[in-house]
């Protein structure tokens, strides 16, 4: 699969992400969305366990009854996704050996960090492909289950937006100053 796209540099693409929240009344090629779940395919994993699996739902009218479970009452601010034209649903498999170790022995899940790392290949990718994306964390999880009668082997952890959009928010990138965040050798 290829597409044409923009040749960006790494510090370009990450530079100019933002996330999006307005989505273009357009539907998404299946290409690019293959390609997106591709690179997170191929996204690094602890123990190489690979604990994502993704729920794809690119149906305009199902996203729309879906937004009406997931996105009511404490999550009504995130009904905008209810607009996008594809939201992924991010799961998690929970039975596998070496996230149970890793949880006893260091007390970190590392599926969460897997489901990171696989997320945000997604949304490099997308990037590049002119798409823009929102990883969604506000959303109601039970109702989510439910909806897509998901089976308890599986997490859900989060959601992911997925659009053509008109144009990037003007908002300013607030973020900390590199010097206030890293420290070389030694605490401060
Ligand atoms: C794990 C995670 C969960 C998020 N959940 C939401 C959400 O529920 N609703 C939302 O509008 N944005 C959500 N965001 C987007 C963040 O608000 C956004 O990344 C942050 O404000 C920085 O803005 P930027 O992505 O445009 O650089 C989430 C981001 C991450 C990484």
């Amino acid at each position: 699969m290829s597409f044409s796209t923009k040749k960006f540099s790494f510090q370009q693409l990450v530079q100019g992400r933002k996330s999006i929240r307005r989505f273009l009344d357009k539907p998404v090629e299946k290409a690019k969305i293959l390609a997106c779940l591709e690179a997170a395919r191929v996204a690094p994993s602890a123990s190489n366990v690979q604990p994502w699996r993704f729920l794809v739902i690119d149906e305009p009218e199902l996203i729309e009854k879906f937004g009406k479970e997931a996105f009511s009452g404490i999550y009504y601010p995130t009904k905008f996704a209810a607009k996008a034209p594809v939201i992924i649903v991010i799961l998690a498999r929970l039975d596998i050996i070496a996230n149970r170790i890793g949880k006893e022995i260091q007390n970190i899940h590392y599926y969460y960090i897997d489901i990171g790392i696989a997320g945000e290949h997604i949304v490099l990718q997308a990037e590049e492909l002119g798409l823009g994306t929102c990883w969604i964390g506000w959303f109601n999880p039970r109702k989510t289950r439910r909806f897509f009668k998901i089976p308890r082997k599986y997490k859900v952890v989060s959601l992911m937006a997925v659009g053509y959009y008109e144009k990037k928010p003007s908002r300013e990138r607030k973020r900390k100053n590199l010097e206030d965040i890293v420290w070389f050798n030694k605490m401060p």
